[in-house]
């Protein structure tokens, strides 16, 4: 599929997952913004990607995820946009570190690149979850930080008609799979292929999700339904109502 003339941001595009999804998204002919707080691992990134994708657009935006203050200049450095996927997570024993990268980040990022996303002709904001946080365990500072992050997902659908906005999470990813992982799991370039479909199909609605269609860990996207505790709105309110308190800003 052709995606020529727009523009797309992927953060924590310089490695895993999020390379893959830059690097498959460059494939269309758009220009893809890689996100990254470190610009050696971009610039290596860019170089593999145009190994791969001849002549591929591509370029860096310094973005750290955990420096809420830093974001408001990183969105400014874009003139353009019609996709930011929210990919960077990380999973660490700081658990406020973690929440701040996974999901505050994306949120306060997000809300400075409503105006830009508005602007566009379908302006669409890909949220990036684990089957983890669908069900989210006491003491499971990891799944709460990602269900955080899909619940917003949810949240911004009902909020904004401005944008679109899809959840998506990746299944089971491991950097090289070996058999027997391989029957369960998949590598990390299948566990672009959710977030890419969430860039680029026109059928996907806003409020939507996708994942791996075997047992949501590996396989071709599918849209999965909604449920438990990703379908509590009342959740999703007091998510996005907290995060506003935490941050001072607001996707609006
Ligand atoms: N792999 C899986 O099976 C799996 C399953 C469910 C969900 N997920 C989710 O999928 C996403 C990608 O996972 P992955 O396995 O590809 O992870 P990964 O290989 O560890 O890559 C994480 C990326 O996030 C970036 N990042 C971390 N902290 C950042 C910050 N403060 N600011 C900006 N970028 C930052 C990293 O950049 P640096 O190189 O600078 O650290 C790196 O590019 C994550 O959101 C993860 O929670 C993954």
């Amino acid at each position: 599929m052709s995606a020529e003339g727009k523009t797309f941001l992927v953060t924590g595009a310089n490695a895993g997952i999020g390379y893959h999804v830059a690097e498959q998204l460059a494939g269309t002919g758009a220009t893809v913004i890689l996100g990254s707080r470190s610009a050696t691992k971009a610039d290596a990134a860019m170089a593999s990607i145009r190994a791969v994708v001849p002549g591929a657009r591509v370029r860096h935006l310094q973005l750290d995820l955990a420096d809420l203050t830093s974001l408001k200049a990183a969105a400014g450095e874009l003139d353009r946009l019609d996709a930011v996927v929210c990919n960077a997570g990380v999973m660490i024993d700081d658990a406020e570190l973690m929440y701040t990268t996974n999901h505050l980040g994306h949120f306060v990022l997000v809300s400075w690149l409503m105006p830009l996303l508005a602007a566009a002709p379908e302006g669409r904001v890909v949220t990036t979850g684990s089957l983890r946080g669908k069900k989210v365990k006491d003491g499971d500072a990891y799944a709460r930080s990602k269900q955080a992050q899909m619940l917003f997902g949810f949240e911004l659908a009902r909020r904004q008609s401005a944008v679109t906005s899809i959840v998506n999470h990746p299944g089971g990813a491991l950097d090289s799979i070996t058999f027997p992982a391989s029957l369960l799991l998949q590598d990390k370039a299948a566990g672009a292929w959710p977030a890419v479909q969430a860039v680029l199909d026109p059928d996907v609605r806003s409020g939507q999700m996708l994942g791996p269609r075997v047992f949501g860990l590996r396989g071709k996207p599918r849209i999965e339904p909604v449920r438990g505790q990703l379908a509590d709105e009342a959740l999703a309110a007091r998510v996005w109502e907290e995060s506003v308190e935490l941050t001072g800003v607001e996707p609006a």
